[in-house]
């Protein structure tokens, strides 16, 4: 019985440190924002002054009946060569995620002609920054990522009560 809680808020702690540490800055970018993935929009610009670390996702949303979302290399971004994607993340849905998990350059394009019309996205993704040392909830506070600090600290918070509390009755 001892043995067996103090093995469940273990796990809870690990399972809580895992959430919490990875994670805890995470990001989905919807690519072109309110206006989405789409013709007409400069994502040079969009990316222009936004980090991607990683971790994040790239979220895009489009009308499925007419682009998809190739990830190419360097070469074919530049020439709006759909040829030979490295990847396609097109699911069918119009609603497609892709993980930023490798710290290198993206590159992505729609097919069907409408790269050439600037649909194509160029991201650097970096590894992120690290943690501040003192305070960091109120110190991002405002920030997007406030809500997924505000999400995942709390039930991490009552995680670790618990884990005490198992300690403090069965130890
Ligand atoms: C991209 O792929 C094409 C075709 O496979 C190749 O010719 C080109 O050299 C590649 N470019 C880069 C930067 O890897
Ligand atoms: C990408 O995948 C989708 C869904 O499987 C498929 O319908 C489409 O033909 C593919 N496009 C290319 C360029 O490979
Ligand atoms: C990154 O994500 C892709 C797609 O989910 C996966 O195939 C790949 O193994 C991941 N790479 C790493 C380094 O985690
Ligand atoms: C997007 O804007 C950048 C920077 O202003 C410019 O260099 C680039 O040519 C534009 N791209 C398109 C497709 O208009």
């Amino acid at each position: 019985m001892r043995a067996g809680m103090t093995v469940v808020a273990a796990a809870v702690l690990v399972v809580a440190m895992t959430i919490l540490v990875p994670e805890v800055d995470a990001t989905r970018w919807i690519v072109g924002a309110n206006q989405g993935w789409t013709n007409n929009v400069n994502y040079t610009i969009w990316a222009k002054d936004k980090h991607f670390y990683n971790g994040d996702w790239l979220f895009f949303v489009y009308d499925r009946n007419q682009m998809n979302v190739l990830e190419v290399n360097k070469t074919d971004y530049e020439s709006c060569n759909s040829d030979h994607p490295l990847h396609n993340w097109t699911t069918g849905a119009g609603r497609d995620v892709v993980p930023l998990n490798v710290t290198r350059h993206y590159y992505f394009i729609s097919g069907k002609g409408f790269c050439y019309g600037g649909m194509k996205l160029a991201v650097r993704v970096e590894n992120p920054p690290p943690p501040p040392s003192a305070s960091p909830i109120k110190e991002k506070s405002g920030t997007p990522s406030a809500l997924y600090r505000g999400q995942l600290v709390l039930p991490a918070v009552f995680a670790i009560g618990a884990v005490w509390d198992a300690f403090v009755r069965f130890w």
